[in-house]
């Protein structure tokens, strides 16, 4: 993978074009629907990863019904995927985003398409606006894979959606979100080549959390082929800390 694809300087001139080209809508067609789209929010029209996301989810057109009964979609921006969930018959959806404007844009779709009974959207960093008994069937993140350094201050909400400050979020997911979840719940992060996943796996070997690859899939992105895959976060036993990747030999250590 070269540089050009993990470059997050290159993720955040993406990030400001998404943002500011005078033909970005406030309304969007995707799935045979009208979502609506805040300013500050992630387009997924400019952008492959929501619509591969859906994907994985088997939430596209076609899939069967998804198989849990309560989801917790963190970085829900415009909430494509947390009201698709509901319209799919989930039965309790709650969508976090560190963008406020994300989350009212979530709401938004939530009554537009008739399910604000069953999505309930707040404004939260990671893990922090849940109350302590809540879990989840599912918690899923199709994450703002890109590394960005340590010390990167955010221009605005929506860059939030393409980089990450030294994995400072991603660190904390891995963490957190297994700690979420129903006695059969998993935990699921959507990455990319984009991403490092050296990085992202020393901060999952930092603690317990190791990563399998449950799907992949190669889309062209400009010049370049990205590979989006989506990662199922787990708890290690003492004996196991070493990273599994499901249908593959190689393991790499943290
Ligand atoms: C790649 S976008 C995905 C948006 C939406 N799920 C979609 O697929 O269209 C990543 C989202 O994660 C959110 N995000 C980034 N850091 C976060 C944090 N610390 N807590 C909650 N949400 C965060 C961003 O604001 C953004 O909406």
């Amino acid at each position: 993978m070269t540089l050009e694809a993990k470059s997050y300087l290159r993720s955040l001139e993406r990030s400001q074009r998404s943002r500011t080209r005078t033909d970005r809508p406030s309304v969007f067609s995707m799935y045979d629907r009208e979502w609506d789209l805040l300013p500050e929010v992630f387009a997924p029209i400019y952008s492959p990863s929501t619509q591969i996301a859906m994907g994985f989810l088997g939430l596209a057109e076609g899939s069967d019904a998804p198989r849990w009964g309560s989801l917790l979609e963190m970085g829900s921006g415009s909430g494509l995927i947390s009201v698709s969930a509901a319209l799919a018959g989930c039965a309790h959806v709650v969508a976090l985003d560190i963008n406020p404007d994300a989350a009212r844009n979530t709401a938004m779709n939530a009554s537009r398409h008739g399910v604000a009974d069953r999505v309930d959207a707040r404004c939260s960093d990671l893990f922090e606006g849940l109350a302590e008994g809540e879990r989840f069937d599912l918690v899923f993140w199709s994450s703002n894979y890109v590394l960005a350094p340590p010390g990167f201050e955010y221009a605005n909400m929506h860059d939030r959606a393409y980089v990450d400050a030294g994995y400072h979020a991603h660190r904390r997911f891995l963490e957190e979100a297994p700690k979420w979840l129903t006695p059969d719940g998993v935990a699921l992060i959507h990455f990319s080549t984009r991403g490092d996943l050296v990085a992202l796996l020393r901060g999952a070997g930092d603690g317990d959390r190791s990563l399998r690859l449950l799907a992949d899939r190669t889309v062209r992105e400009g010049e370049l082929d990205i590979e989006h895959m989506l990662l199922e976060v787990t708890v290690s036993t003492p004996r196991r800390r070493d990273l599994a990747f499901a249908g593959s030999d190689a393991a790499a250590h943290a």
